[in-house]
């Protein structure tokens, strides 16, 4: 990928892979607003925002964090397979893609259920703060195995090194002939 295109791609992974993360934080300030406030409007609001702000924003942050990701892998000499950072990367950020379009039914359940439902029913609705919660430190791990980029090469990225080696010395010693 030329250096030009590398900035630009790596520009709108950021700005989706980071903002996924802002996104999860501001769910859960919602999250804990639907399980601990008192006052039935507040509640409802919130279960409103949280199946808006998950099917409109997270849910898109996350799928084009995880697109962007595989160009930046492919595109690179990062390869998708080469490096251990990468892979658990692609692995975790499946595992939580996964788990939120698993998971994001159940809100918009629970956002028709409150709704209608009256202050008692409402008090009842409870919440799940576990999965955004969980969600959140997966992601935070995925940024710090992104940032640090852990050197370990896999088994696959090893023999290709071995190759591009074993090609340029091949490639050294014809042109010094
Ligand atoms: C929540 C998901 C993700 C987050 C928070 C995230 C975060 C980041 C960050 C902060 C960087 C910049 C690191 C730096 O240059 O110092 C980065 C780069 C990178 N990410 Fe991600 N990423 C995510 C998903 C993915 C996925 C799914 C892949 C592919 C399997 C991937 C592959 C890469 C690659 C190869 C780079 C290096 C780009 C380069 O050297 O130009 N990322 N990511």
């Amino acid at each position: 990928m030329p250096p030009g295109l590398r900035k630009l791609t790596l520009t709108v992974h950021l700005s989706c892979s980071v903002g996924w993360i802002g996104a999860v934080v501001a769910y859960l300030a919602l999250g804990v607003s639907a399980v601990t406030s008192q006052n039935t409007e507040t509640v409802r609001a919130a279960w409103i925002a949280m199946e808006l702000t998950g099917w409109f924003v997270i849910v898109p942050l996350a799928l084009a964090a995880l697109l962007t990701g595989l160009v930046m892998a492919l595109g690179t000499p990062w390869g998708l397979f080469r490096y251990y950072w990468v892979l658990i990367t692609l692995m975790l950020t499946i595992l939580a893609t996964v788990v939120l379009l698993l998971h994001m039914p159940t809100v918009s359940s629970l956002t028709d259920t409150a709704r209608a439902a009256d202050a008692d029913d409402l008090r009842r609705l409870g919440g799940d703060l576990l999965h955004p919660g969980l969600g959140l430190v997966v992601l935070l791990a995925i940024m710090v195995l992104n940032v640090y980029k852990p050197r370990g090469l896999t088994r696959y990225g090893w023999r290709k090194q071995q190759e591009q080696r074993h090609k340029q010395h091949q490639q050294r010693t014809a042109s010094a002939r």
